[in-house]
């Protein structure tokens, strides 16, 4: 299976391919968790994006490209991955035909995941990051079993985003509908694309995405 997530930031595209990683024993390809990676280790790819990803604005495409050509050429990818997060501009959408082509592979599903503006701003300031482990809490929904300590590594640090500050994710949302919408009319016509509503729980979205992926794969 090798699916698309795409939606605004905080929508759960995350969360969702946790447990599509689960189902279908692939692996996630999160652009910004390898961004975030590159960003902790200070590597050149991580000083550059930092400034961009702080302000809540894209990296650019050819690094965005690159870093995702080789994670698909890796063995673990060869039997399907989710991609969570990219592409996010229509330049992306046509350099990932590209990368797809040279491994002569195909897409089977681009899933699109909605849910108003205010839910988002919920989910968003309410999420916390275990700095030790990576795994994602959220303070209303899913709050860690004993507060401020990681339930699967017992970690103490559970931070917040740097980039879930309210000024930022109002930049996040306005450089979705700008740079990320147009994608949407580039699947439609290829009858790839997939919308489902992240209104409700985690479980509820999960099925839903369940429901409208190809069946034999
Ligand atoms: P990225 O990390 O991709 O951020 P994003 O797209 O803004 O998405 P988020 O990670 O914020 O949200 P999500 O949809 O994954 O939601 P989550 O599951 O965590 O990108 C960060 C930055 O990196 C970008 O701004 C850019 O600078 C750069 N970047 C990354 N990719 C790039 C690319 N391709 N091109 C250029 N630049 C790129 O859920 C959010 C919260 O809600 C959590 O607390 C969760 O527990 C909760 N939640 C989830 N589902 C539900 C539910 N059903 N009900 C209630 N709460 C829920």
């Amino acid at each position: 299976m090798r699916l698309i997530l795409i939606g605004p930031p905080g929508v759960g595209k995350g969360t969702q391919s946790q447990l599509l990683v689960e189902h279908f024993a692939i692996p996630q390809v999160s652009t910004g968790d390898m961004l975030r990676a590159h960003k902790k280790d200070q590597t050149s790819l991580g000083k550059r994006a930092q400034e961009t990803m702080d302000q809540g604005n894209l990296v650019p495409d050819d690094i965005i490209l690159s870093m995702v050509e080789e994670r698909l050429g890796e063995e673990d990818a060869a039997a399907g991955f989710i991609l969570d997060g990219f592409p996010r501009t229509v330049p992306q959408g046509l350099g990932l035909n590209v990368i797809l082509e040279q491994l002569g592979v195909a897409m089977d599903a681009v899933i699109n995941i909605d849910v108003k503006e205010d839910v988002l701003l919920t989910r968003l300031t309410a999420r916390r990051t275990c700095r030790k482990c990576g795994t994602v809490y959220n303070l209303v929904i899913n709050p860690p079993r004993k507060p401020g300590v990681c339930d699967e590594c017992g970690g103490t640090g559970l931070i917040q985003r740097e980039d879930d500050q309210p000024a930022t994710i109002q930049t996040r949302l306005a450089v979705y509908r700008r740079q990320t919408v147009p994608l949407l009319s580039y699947y439609n016509p290829t009858g790839l694309l997939a919308e489902v509503s992240g209104d409700g729980t985690v479980e509820e979205v999960f099925q839903r995405i369940l429901a409208v992926l190809p069946a034999s794969r």
